[in-house]
């Protein structure tokens, strides 16, 4: 994200708008990195914990509930990021609905940054298993395919979840629906919504400088307003 910030922008990035913020696992680093960021996620539930983290650190983060289709920002943002969040929306409608909010959010010059798991790849990879090693944080998610929409290229799954936070372990389940992304469907959408072609660039992780895509577990994109 730094370098996105720093070496991509075409301006320079003090406000960041986080879409699907879910519990402020990047609001909060980045407030702390002096950013001014405002939150947004459609969940109630996920607002509080944010809230409620960010009051512990002592840190102003303005956390609003809200659909990524449907946001009016008083004030244009420098940079909007969407963390595992694009691909909740099912249909190339809901999708092209959100680029154009975020287009019209974004200042001149300013980033958008959003992922979008290289869902084929994954499967063949990780056979629905996924791990996270953070700061004294272990994670275990396994998936279960219910059903697969391959009209729509919508997936279905059941996901269990193990969490051990500081040695303190627990079992979360759900259900989630996502939509499968292609690059070239992700680049038509985003021209499609009015951002320019060779403001797009793709990477196959956070880490990555070169814009590889094979083999990539996610498809990072940064694209320039
Ligand atoms: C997997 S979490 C990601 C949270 C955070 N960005 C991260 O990377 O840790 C996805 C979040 O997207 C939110 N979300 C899903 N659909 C949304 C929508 N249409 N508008 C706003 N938020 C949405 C969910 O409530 C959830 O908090």
């Amino acid at each position: 994200m730094r370098y996105a910030f720093k070496k991509i922008a075409q301006r320079e990035i003090k406000t960041v708008l986080d879409v699907c913020c879910g519990t402020g696992r990047w609001a909060i680093p980045l407030v702390s990195k002096g950013y001014v960021v405002i939150g947004i996620d459609k969940h109630k539930k996920m607002l509080a914990i944010a809230k409620k983290k960010a009051k512990e650190q002592n840190l102003k983060i303005d956390f609003k509930e809200g659909d990524m289709r449907d946001i009016h920002m008083m004030k244009k943002v420098d940079a909007i990021l969407v963390c595992n969040g694009i691909y909740f929306l099912l249909s190339h409608d809901d999708i092209l609905k959100a680029f154009s909010v975020f287009l019209r959010s974004l200042e001149e010059g300013g980033v958008l940054i959003f992922n979008v798991p290289n869902l084929i790849g994954r499967e063949q990879r990780d056979h629905g298993i996924e791990t996270f090693h953070g700061k004294n944080v272990y994670y275990m998610e396994i998936r279960k395919l219910i059903c697969l929409d391959d009209v729509k290229a919508v997936t279905h799954e059941e996901w269990v979840s193990i969490v051990d936070d500081r040695g303190k372990l627990c079992m979360i389940s759900g259900e989630v629906k996502t939509k499968l992304l292609s690059y070239e469907e992700v680049i038509t959408l985003l021209q499609n919504s009015g951002f320019t072609k060779d403001k797009i660039r793709c990477f196959p992780s956070y880490e990555a400088r070169d814009e590889v895509k094979d083999e990539a577990k996610d498809l990072i994109f940064v694209v320039v307003k």
